[in-house]
């Protein structure tokens, strides 16, 4: 038994890309200010990958091939798919389901977690779990969105910030309590959920209420810094890691300004963070996933880094997972 530890990752970013320059040109051309330089210099996003009429279970489907490369292992020995979305393909069957069937992982169970922008975070607490308890071997975390589909393209607070993707990790028994996932942190505060939220349902074949994400901006930027600040210092503790040690920083990549802030709260140096806010903008539970991988495959992250992962989002929610590679 053990903890859970990262054995292989996996991306997939559908292949359609707009440049801020090219929405800036729709946005403006529809008399909807906006430029540039204003995303550039509020956020950090450059481009965002849009999924046009891929699914959200494909690319999921696409991450978790390649996860399972990287880890050189069979689909059939998964035990478990777990999939983080609040973009699902349908109300059920769940994404998760769709993607056991798409690789073909019939000896695993398969079930969806939503926690917004926390949702992958809470999804490998939930794999930890699983394994540190000897209930599964092989688990499947994935985290897959199409942002595209729930934003409203004429409100340019949110349009310009988000994008599409999917990242996959495949988490196996580490044999020991001091490699893999050493400490989780989860946390969430239902008196912030009208901050940021999509506030529709379906009712008798018809939508109810917005079926757009609404986002009060600079809410939820003081209240993200705030969450990821405080949950890196309790999993600290928690886990007695002194938080100089961690090698790198993998926290949710909304805003580039976001990470600075946490970065100059936390007393730790800009170039331990990870960023790719600026190719993939908010790819909401697919971020952190996205991200780790591409570090982990550019050959920053390598084995035995001690990573801090943080989600953040609706809800509001927040999570981190402190993990040796
Ligand atoms: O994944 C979930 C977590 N989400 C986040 O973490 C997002 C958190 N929030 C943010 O990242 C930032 O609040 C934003 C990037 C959304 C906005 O940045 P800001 O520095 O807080 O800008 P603001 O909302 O204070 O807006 C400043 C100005 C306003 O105009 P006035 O009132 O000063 O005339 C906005 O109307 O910028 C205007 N504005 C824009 N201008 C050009 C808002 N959006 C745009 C835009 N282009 N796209």
């Amino acid at each position: 038994m053990g903890n859970a530890r990262i054995v292989g990752s996996g991306s997939f970013l559908p292949e359609k890309i707009v440049s801020n320059e090219e929405l800036a040109a729709t946005l403006n051309s529809k008399g909807i200010k906006t430029s540039d330089e204003w995303i550039i210099q509020r956020t950090g996003i450059c481009q965002r990958h849009l999924a046009e009429n891929l699914t959200t279970s494909y690319m999921a489907g696409e991450a978790a091939k390649l996860a399972l490369l990287d880890a050189d292992i069979k689909s059939s020995e998964l035990d478990m798919i777990i999939v983080a979305t609040s973009t699902p393909d349908n109300v059920f069957p769940s994404t998760a389901c769709l993607v056991q069937a798409n690789i073909q992982a019939y000896s695993a169970s398969a079930f969806d977690i939503q926690a917004a922008c926390s949702g992958f975070v809470y999804a490998l607490s939930v794999a930890n779990s699983f394994i540190s308890s000897g209930f599964a071997k092989n688990i499947m975390v994935i985290g897959s969105e199409i942002f595209s589909r729930i934003i409203d393209w004429n409100d340019r607070k949110t349009c310009v910030l988000f994008g599409d993707g999917a990242g996959a990790f495949v988490l196996s028994e580490s044999g020991d309590l001091h490699s893999g996932i050493l400490s989780v942190d989860l946390q969430a505060n239902g008196d912030y959920s009208s901050i940021l939220s999509v506030g529709s349902h379906f009712n008798n074949s018809a939508i109810v209420g917005d079926p757009f994400i609404r986002m009060d901006g600079q809410a939820v930027f003081k209240q993200a810094i705030n969450f990821l600040e405080i949950s890196a210092r309790n999993i600290c503790k928690k886990s007695n890691f002194p938080l100089e040690s961690i090698d790198w920083f993998v926290p949710h990549q909304a805003n580039i300004r976001i990470m600075n802030a946490l970065g100059h709260k936390l007393g730790i140096p800009n170039d331990k963070f990870i960023i790719t806010v600026d190719k993939h903008a908010n790819t909401s539970a697919a971020s952190i996933p996205l991200a780790f991988d591409y570090a982990r495959k550019d050959g920053r992250i390598k084995e035995r880094d001690v990573v801090l992962m943080q989600g953040v989002g609706g809800g509001f929610t927040c999570g981190s997972i402190l993990a040796v590679v």
